[in-house]
Protein backbone atom coordinates (compact mmCIF):
# COMPACT_ATOMS: atom_id res chain seq x y z
CA UNK A 1 0.00 0.00 0.00
CA UNK A 2 1.70 3.48 -0.71
CA UNK A 3 2.25 6.00 2.05
CA UNK A 4 -0.70 8.69 1.85
CA UNK A 5 1.65 11.03 0.42
CA UNK A 6 2.76 9.20 -2.55
CA UNK A 7 -1.53 8.41 -2.51
CA UNK A 8 -2.08 12.12 -2.43
CA UNK A 9 0.64 13.21 -4.82
CA UNK A 10 -0.65 10.61 -7.34
CA UNK A 11 -4.31 10.85 -7.11
CA UNK A 12 -5.48 14.27 -6.02
CA UNK A 13 -5.04 16.35 -9.20
CA UNK A 14 -1.76 19.38 -8.03
CA UNK A 15 -2.02 22.86 -9.05
CA UNK A 16 1.54 23.72 -7.27
CA UNK A 17 4.88 22.53 -7.41
CA UNK A 18 5.12 22.40 -3.64
CA UNK A 19 1.72 21.98 -1.96
CA UNK A 20 1.93 21.95 1.70
CA UNK A 21 0.58 18.69 2.40
CA UNK A 22 -1.04 18.99 6.09
CA UNK A 23 -2.59 15.59 6.82
CA UNK A 24 -5.92 16.19 8.31
CA UNK A 25 -6.78 14.07 10.93
CA UNK A 26 -9.86 15.75 12.59
CA UNK A 27 -10.45 19.51 13.27
CA UNK A 28 -12.33 21.06 16.28
CA UNK A 29 -12.38 24.87 17.13
CA UNK A 30 -9.77 27.11 16.07
CA UNK A 31 -7.17 24.04 15.53
CA UNK A 32 -6.29 21.42 12.75
CA UNK A 33 -5.14 17.85 14.38
CA UNK A 34 -2.45 16.15 11.35
CA UNK A 35 -1.92 12.35 11.90
CA UNK A 36 -0.06 11.77 15.20
CA UNK A 37 -3.10 14.51 16.74
CA UNK A 38 -0.69 17.08 16.84
CA UNK A 39 -2.87 20.51 16.94
CA UNK A 40 -1.88 23.23 14.88
CA UNK A 41 -4.06 26.41 14.75
CA UNK A 42 -5.65 27.46 11.82
CA UNK A 43 -4.70 30.30 11.73
CA UNK A 44 -6.42 30.97 7.64
CA UNK A 45 -9.51 29.50 8.08
CA UNK A 46 -9.80 27.52 4.86
CA UNK A 47 -9.10 31.12 3.29
CA UNK A 48 -12.00 32.85 5.34
CA UNK A 49 -14.46 29.79 5.41
CA UNK A 50 -14.53 28.55 8.74
CA UNK A 51 -15.17 31.97 10.55
CA UNK A 52 -17.00 29.94 13.39
CA UNK A 53 -13.86 27.79 13.80
CA UNK A 54 -14.13 23.78 13.08
CA UNK A 55 -17.00 21.72 14.35
CA UNK A 56 -19.44 23.92 16.03
CA UNK A 57 -21.85 21.78 17.24
CA UNK A 58 -24.72 23.99 16.54
CA UNK A 59 -23.70 23.53 12.75
CA UNK A 60 -22.82 20.16 12.92
CA UNK A 61 -26.32 19.36 14.57
CA UNK A 62 -28.02 21.24 11.87
CA UNK A 63 -26.48 19.54 9.29
CA UNK A 64 -27.14 16.19 10.78
CA UNK A 65 -31.24 17.15 11.25
CA UNK A 66 -30.87 18.27 7.55
CA UNK A 67 -29.54 15.34 6.54
CA UNK A 68 -32.19 13.08 8.08
CA UNK A 69 -35.13 14.85 6.42
CA UNK A 70 -34.38 15.03 2.80
CA UNK A 71 -30.75 16.12 0.94
CA UNK A 72 -31.22 16.72 -2.95
CA UNK A 73 -34.73 16.77 -4.42
CA UNK A 74 -34.79 18.88 -7.48
CA UNK A 75 -32.32 21.15 -9.45
CA UNK A 76 -32.39 24.84 -8.23
CA UNK A 77 -34.92 27.12 -8.15
CA UNK A 78 -38.12 24.12 -8.85
CA UNK A 79 -38.89 22.72 -5.29
CA UNK A 80 -39.96 24.79 -2.33
CA UNK A 81 -37.35 23.88 -0.05
CA UNK A 82 -38.10 25.25 3.74
CA UNK A 83 -34.59 25.15 4.56
CA UNK A 84 -33.91 27.56 1.37
CA UNK A 85 -36.33 30.00 2.49
CA UNK A 86 -35.32 30.37 5.96
CA UNK A 87 -31.85 30.33 4.65
CA UNK A 88 -32.52 33.37 2.36
CA UNK A 89 -35.03 35.04 4.66
CA UNK A 90 -31.95 35.06 7.53
CA UNK A 91 -29.47 36.29 4.90
CA UNK A 92 -31.51 39.04 3.59
CA UNK A 93 -32.73 40.42 6.73
CA UNK A 94 -28.68 41.29 6.96
CA UNK A 95 -29.21 43.48 4.33
CA UNK A 96 -31.04 46.79 3.08
CA UNK A 97 -33.36 47.14 1.14
CA UNK A 98 -34.36 46.15 -2.49
CA UNK A 99 -31.14 43.50 -1.76
CA UNK A 100 -34.52 40.54 -1.26
CA UNK A 101 -33.59 38.12 -4.49
CA UNK A 102 -31.39 35.22 -2.97
CA UNK A 103 -30.05 33.07 -6.49
CA UNK A 104 -27.97 29.99 -4.52
CA UNK A 105 -24.96 29.15 -6.22
CA UNK A 106 -22.07 26.04 -5.65
CA UNK A 107 -18.97 28.19 -5.15
CA UNK A 108 -18.23 32.21 -5.19
CA UNK A 109 -16.76 31.80 -8.84
CA UNK A 110 -20.44 30.27 -9.48
CA UNK A 111 -21.82 33.34 -7.63
CA UNK A 112 -19.24 35.72 -9.98
CA UNK A 113 -20.63 33.93 -12.94
CA UNK A 114 -24.30 34.60 -12.43
CA UNK A 115 -24.08 38.18 -11.29
CA UNK A 116 -22.16 38.57 -14.66
CA UNK A 117 -24.89 36.94 -16.45
CA UNK A 118 -27.25 39.27 -14.83
CA UNK A 119 -25.55 42.29 -14.80
CA UNK A 120 -25.44 42.05 -18.46
CA UNK A 121 -29.24 40.74 -18.89
CA UNK A 122 -30.42 43.38 -16.88
CA UNK A 123 -28.58 45.77 -19.10
CA UNK A 124 -28.54 45.04 -22.65
CA UNK A 125 -25.06 45.64 -22.16
CA UNK A 126 -21.63 43.41 -22.36
CA UNK A 127 -18.97 45.57 -21.54
CA UNK A 128 -17.49 45.04 -17.35
CA UNK A 129 -15.13 46.69 -15.50
CA UNK A 130 -12.85 45.46 -12.99
CA UNK A 131 -10.61 46.49 -10.61
CA UNK A 132 -6.92 45.41 -11.36
CA UNK A 133 -5.12 43.21 -8.93
CA UNK A 134 -8.63 41.38 -8.18
CA UNK A 135 -9.46 37.43 -7.37
CA UNK A 136 -12.96 36.78 -8.14
CA UNK A 137 -12.38 33.40 -9.23
CA UNK A 138 -10.64 30.65 -11.18
CA UNK A 139 -13.80 29.72 -13.82
CA UNK A 140 -13.19 31.13 -17.54
CA UNK A 141 -15.87 34.22 -17.00
CA UNK A 142 -14.50 35.24 -13.38
CA UNK A 143 -10.84 34.29 -14.47
CA UNK A 144 -11.55 37.30 -17.34
CA UNK A 145 -11.86 39.62 -14.80
CA UNK A 146 -8.08 39.47 -13.86
CA UNK A 147 -5.77 41.85 -14.64
CA UNK A 148 -2.86 40.15 -13.92
CA UNK A 149 -1.99 37.76 -17.48
CA UNK A 150 0.95 35.50 -15.83
CA UNK A 151 -2.50 33.69 -14.24
CA UNK A 152 -4.78 33.74 -17.26
CA UNK A 153 -2.07 34.03 -20.85
CA UNK A 154 -2.69 29.94 -20.91
CA UNK A 155 -6.57 30.56 -20.60
CA UNK A 156 -7.05 33.07 -23.90
CA UNK A 157 -9.13 33.86 -25.66
CA UNK A 158 -11.40 34.76 -22.15
CA UNK A 159 -14.43 37.13 -22.46
CA UNK A 160 -14.18 40.29 -24.42
CA UNK A 161 -15.07 43.77 -23.35
CA UNK A 162 -13.68 43.84 -20.15
CA UNK A 163 -11.80 46.96 -19.01
CA UNK A 164 -9.59 47.47 -15.49
CA UNK A 165 -9.42 50.54 -13.54
CA UNK A 166 -7.01 51.10 -10.80
CA UNK A 167 -8.35 50.27 -6.85
CA UNK A 168 -8.19 53.13 -4.91
CA UNK A 169 -7.71 55.97 -7.67
CA UNK A 170 -10.38 58.24 -8.38
CA UNK A 171 -8.69 59.46 -11.92
CA UNK A 172 -9.82 55.83 -13.46
CA UNK A 173 -13.30 55.85 -12.53
CA UNK A 174 -14.09 57.36 -15.75
CA UNK A 175 -13.60 54.27 -17.39
CA UNK A 176 -17.43 53.48 -16.45
CA UNK A 177 -19.36 54.69 -19.48
CA UNK A 178 -22.78 54.03 -20.55
CA UNK A 179 -21.54 51.29 -22.26
CA UNK A 180 -20.83 49.09 -19.15
CA UNK A 181 -23.20 46.46 -17.71
CA UNK A 182 -21.46 45.91 -14.58
CA UNK A 183 -18.11 47.34 -12.33
CA UNK A 184 -17.47 44.24 -9.84
CA UNK A 185 -15.27 45.06 -7.20
CA UNK A 186 -13.87 43.66 -3.55
CA UNK A 187 -14.44 45.98 -0.62
CA UNK A 188 -11.11 44.81 0.91
CA UNK A 189 -9.00 43.67 -1.75
CA UNK A 190 -8.21 40.06 -0.22
CA UNK A 191 -5.70 38.20 -2.34
CA UNK A 192 -3.93 41.43 -3.23
CA UNK A 193 -2.79 41.51 -0.06
CA UNK A 194 -5.28 43.08 2.05
CA UNK A 195 -6.26 46.48 1.02
CA UNK A 196 -9.92 48.11 1.88
CA UNK A 197 -11.42 50.15 -0.68
CA UNK A 198 -11.07 54.29 0.50
CA UNK A 199 -14.44 55.91 1.43
CA UNK A 200 -14.20 58.55 -1.38
CA UNK A 201 -13.29 55.81 -4.20
CA UNK A 202 -15.75 53.34 -3.52
CA UNK A 203 -18.35 56.22 -3.40
CA UNK A 204 -16.99 58.27 -7.16
CA UNK A 205 -17.54 54.13 -8.48
CA UNK A 206 -21.15 54.24 -6.74
CA UNK A 207 -22.23 57.65 -8.10
CA UNK A 208 -20.14 56.94 -11.90
CA UNK A 209 -22.65 53.79 -11.82
CA UNK A 210 -25.72 55.96 -10.92
CA UNK A 211 -24.78 58.39 -13.80
CA UNK A 212 -24.32 55.63 -16.56
CA UNK A 213 -27.03 53.15 -15.50
CA UNK A 214 -24.17 50.84 -14.92
CA UNK A 215 -25.36 48.17 -11.93
CA UNK A 216 -22.47 47.67 -8.40
CA UNK A 217 -21.25 44.36 -7.59
CA UNK A 218 -19.79 43.90 -4.78
CA UNK A 219 -17.89 40.44 -4.26
CA UNK A 220 -17.70 40.31 -0.36
CA UNK A 221 -17.27 36.36 -1.00
CA UNK A 222 -14.37 36.67 1.34
CA UNK A 223 -15.09 39.84 3.52
CA UNK A 224 -18.72 38.92 4.52
CA UNK A 225 -20.27 37.37 7.05
CA UNK A 226 -18.75 39.14 9.72
CA UNK A 227 -15.12 38.93 9.02
CA UNK A 228 -14.72 42.66 9.04
CA UNK A 229 -16.27 44.24 12.02
CA UNK A 230 -19.76 44.51 10.10
CA UNK A 231 -22.24 41.80 8.19
CA UNK A 232 -20.95 43.17 5.26
CA UNK A 233 -17.56 45.13 4.80
CA UNK A 234 -19.91 47.64 2.45
CA UNK A 235 -22.36 48.94 5.33
CA UNK A 236 -18.77 51.09 6.67
CA UNK A 237 -18.76 52.95 3.50
CA UNK A 238 -22.39 53.99 3.63
CA UNK A 239 -23.00 52.60 -0.47
CA UNK A 240 -24.90 49.65 -1.12
CA UNK A 241 -24.16 47.00 -4.17
CA UNK A 242 -26.88 46.52 -6.85
CA UNK A 243 -25.37 43.01 -6.81
CA UNK A 244 -24.25 41.43 -3.68
CA UNK A 245 -21.38 38.16 -3.79
CA UNK A 246 -21.37 35.76 -0.79
CA UNK A 247 -19.44 32.57 -0.52
CA UNK A 248 -16.82 30.96 1.36
CA UNK A 249 -17.91 31.86 5.34
CA UNK A 250 -21.79 31.96 4.30
CA UNK A 251 -22.07 28.16 3.90
CA UNK A 252 -20.30 27.30 7.39
CA UNK A 253 -18.43 25.20 6.19
CA UNK A 254 -20.03 23.47 3.00
CA UNK A 255 -19.69 24.61 -0.34
CA UNK A 256 -22.57 27.57 -0.90
CA UNK A 257 -22.61 30.81 -2.24
CA UNK A 258 -24.85 33.47 -3.77
CA UNK A 259 -25.65 36.41 -5.80
CA UNK A 260 -28.57 38.82 -4.68
CA UNK A 261 -30.16 41.59 -5.52
CA UNK A 262 -33.44 43.26 -5.80
CA UNK A 263 -36.45 41.11 -7.16
CA UNK A 264 -36.91 43.82 -10.13
CA UNK A 265 -32.89 43.07 -11.37
CA UNK A 266 -33.45 39.37 -10.41
CA UNK A 267 -36.76 39.28 -12.56
CA UNK A 268 -34.54 39.55 -15.85
CA UNK A 269 -33.45 35.92 -15.63
CA UNK A 270 -36.61 34.45 -15.65
CA UNK A 271 -37.92 35.57 -19.13
CA UNK A 272 -36.27 35.97 -22.76
CA UNK A 273 -34.93 33.89 -22.24
CA UNK A 274 -36.06 31.79 -19.58
CA UNK A 275 -33.89 29.60 -17.43
CA UNK A 276 -31.37 32.67 -17.30
CA UNK A 277 -28.99 30.35 -14.66
CA UNK A 278 -28.87 26.86 -14.01
CA UNK A 279 -27.50 24.90 -11.51
CA UNK A 280 -28.17 21.52 -10.02
CA UNK A 281 -26.54 21.39 -6.64
CA UNK A 282 -26.83 25.40 -5.97
CA UNK A 283 -28.71 25.90 -2.32
CA UNK A 284 -28.69 22.19 -2.02
CA UNK A 285 -30.44 21.57 1.97
CA UNK A 286 -27.74 20.84 3.58
CA UNK A 287 -25.54 23.23 2.67
CA UNK A 288 -28.16 25.94 3.70
CA UNK A 289 -28.98 23.87 6.99
CA UNK A 290 -24.80 25.31 7.67
CA UNK A 291 -25.09 28.14 6.01
CA UNK A 292 -28.79 28.98 8.41
CA UNK A 293 -26.94 27.79 11.73
CA UNK A 294 -23.49 29.18 10.80
CA UNK A 295 -25.51 32.88 10.90
CA UNK A 296 -27.50 32.52 13.89
CA UNK A 297 -24.27 31.27 15.63
CA UNK A 298 -23.16 34.82 14.58
CA UNK A 299 -25.97 36.54 15.77
CA UNK A 300 -25.86 34.53 19.23
CA UNK A 301 -22.42 34.34 20.26
CA UNK A 302 -22.45 38.32 19.61
CA UNK A 303 -19.31 37.63 17.29
CA UNK A 304 -19.68 40.12 14.65
CA UNK A 305 -19.33 42.77 17.27
CA UNK A 306 -16.27 41.60 18.76
CA UNK A 307 -14.14 41.48 15.66
CA UNK A 308 -13.04 44.78 16.04
CA UNK A 309 -11.29 44.61 19.22
CA UNK A 310 -10.31 41.15 18.35
CA UNK A 311 -8.41 42.62 15.13
CA UNK A 312 -6.65 45.32 17.78
CA UNK A 313 -5.77 42.95 20.04
CA UNK A 314 -4.05 40.54 17.72
CA UNK A 315 -2.18 43.40 16.40
CA UNK A 316 -1.27 44.44 19.16
CA UNK A 317 0.84 41.49 20.38
CA UNK A 318 2.27 41.20 16.70
CA UNK A 319 5.03 43.55 17.08
CA UNK A 320 8.21 42.38 15.45
CA UNK A 321 11.36 44.14 13.63
CA UNK A 322 10.86 41.24 10.85
CA UNK A 323 7.11 42.77 9.90
CA UNK A 324 7.29 45.91 7.55
CA UNK A 325 3.95 46.72 7.48
CA UNK A 326 0.38 45.16 8.88
CA UNK A 327 -2.66 45.75 6.72
CA UNK A 328 -5.58 44.54 8.09
CA UNK A 329 -9.48 45.07 8.30
CA UNK A 330 -11.17 43.60 11.23
CA UNK A 331 -10.09 39.69 11.17
CA UNK A 332 -8.12 39.52 7.73
CA UNK A 333 -5.10 40.64 7.83
CA UNK A 334 -1.53 41.12 5.78
CA UNK A 335 2.11 40.69 7.55
CA UNK A 336 4.29 42.03 5.00
CA UNK A 337 7.65 40.78 5.71
CA UNK A 338 9.31 42.09 2.30
CA UNK A 339 10.24 39.30 -0.10
CA UNK A 340 8.75 36.07 -1.17
CA UNK A 341 11.75 34.10 0.45
CA UNK A 342 10.72 35.04 3.68
CA UNK A 343 7.53 34.57 2.93
CA UNK A 344 8.03 30.85 1.92
CA UNK A 345 10.40 30.28 4.95
CA UNK A 346 7.73 32.04 7.38
CA UNK A 347 5.26 29.41 6.39
CA UNK A 348 7.70 26.44 7.30
CA UNK A 349 8.88 28.50 10.48
CA UNK A 350 4.54 28.66 11.74
CA UNK A 351 3.94 25.41 10.87
CA UNK A 352 6.93 24.21 12.68
CA UNK A 353 5.75 25.83 16.08
CA UNK A 354 2.02 25.13 15.27
CA UNK A 355 0.37 27.43 13.29
CA UNK A 356 -1.07 27.16 10.10
CA UNK A 357 -0.67 30.58 7.63
CA UNK A 358 -0.35 31.58 4.10
CA UNK A 359 0.23 33.22 1.47
CA UNK A 360 -1.54 35.73 -1.04
CA UNK A 361 -2.37 35.56 -4.84
CA UNK A 362 -1.25 38.43 -6.00
CA UNK A 363 1.25 39.91 -3.15
CA UNK A 364 4.32 37.23 -2.38
CA UNK A 365 5.57 39.57 0.29
CA UNK A 366 3.03 39.03 2.80
CA UNK A 367 1.66 36.56 5.03
CA UNK A 368 -1.85 35.87 5.49
CA UNK A 369 -4.04 35.75 8.24
CA UNK A 370 -7.60 35.09 8.98
CA UNK A 371 -8.36 33.39 12.13
CA UNK A 372 -11.57 32.08 12.89
CA UNK A 373 -14.13 34.83 14.53
CA UNK A 374 -14.20 32.93 17.20
CA UNK A 375 -11.02 32.68 18.44
CA UNK A 376 -10.24 33.56 22.37
CA UNK A 377 -8.01 36.32 23.33
CA UNK A 378 -6.00 32.90 25.30
CA UNK A 379 -5.21 31.57 22.08
CA UNK A 380 -4.89 34.51 20.18
CA UNK A 381 -2.12 35.37 23.21
CA UNK A 382 -0.65 31.97 22.66
CA UNK A 383 -0.45 32.13 18.69
CA UNK A 384 1.08 35.74 18.64
CA UNK A 385 3.78 33.89 20.99
CA UNK A 386 4.34 31.22 18.34
CA UNK A 387 4.25 33.30 16.00
CA UNK A 388 6.88 36.07 17.39
CA UNK A 389 9.01 32.92 17.76
CA UNK A 390 9.02 31.93 13.86
CA UNK A 391 9.38 35.58 12.89
CA UNK A 392 12.72 35.25 15.61
CA UNK A 393 13.84 32.50 13.45
CA UNK A 394 13.22 34.61 10.20
CA UNK A 395 16.37 36.13 10.21
CA UNK A 396 18.95 33.35 11.66
C1 LIG B 1 -12.98 37.79 -3.31
C2 LIG B 1 -13.19 36.43 -3.90
N1 LIG B 1 -14.09 36.27 -4.88
C3 LIG B 1 -14.34 35.07 -5.42
C4 LIG B 1 -13.64 33.94 -5.01
C5 LIG B 1 -13.92 32.61 -5.65
O1 LIG B 1 -14.60 31.78 -4.76
P1 LIG B 1 -14.57 30.19 -4.97
O2 LIG B 1 -13.19 29.72 -4.69
O3 LIG B 1 -15.58 29.66 -4.00
O4 LIG B 1 -14.97 29.93 -6.38
C6 LIG B 1 -12.68 34.08 -4.00
C7 LIG B 1 -11.91 32.90 -3.55
O5 LIG B 1 -10.86 33.00 -2.96
C8 LIG B 1 -12.45 35.34 -3.43
O6 LIG B 1 -11.53 35.53 -2.46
Amino acid sequence: MPRRHELFLRHIAQTSPSPLAFTVHKAEGVFLYDEENQPFYDLISGIAVSNLGHQHPHVVQAVQRQAEDYLHTMVYGEHIQSIQLRTAAKLVSHLPEPLTSVYFTNSGAEAVEGAMKLAKRYTGRYELVAARNAYHGSSQGAMSLMSDSYFTGAYRPLLPGIRYLTYNDLSTVECISTATAAVILEVVQAEAGIHPANQSFLQAVRDRCDQTGTLLILDEIQTGMGRTGSWFAFEQYNIQPDILLVAKAFGGGLPLGAFIASNDVMKSLSHHPILGHLTTFGGNPLCCAASLAAMEVLEQEHLVEQVLDKGQYLISRLQHPAIREIRHRGMMFALDLGSQDRVLRMVELAKAEGLLVDWFLFNMKSIRLAPPLTISHDEMDDACIRLIRALDRLDR
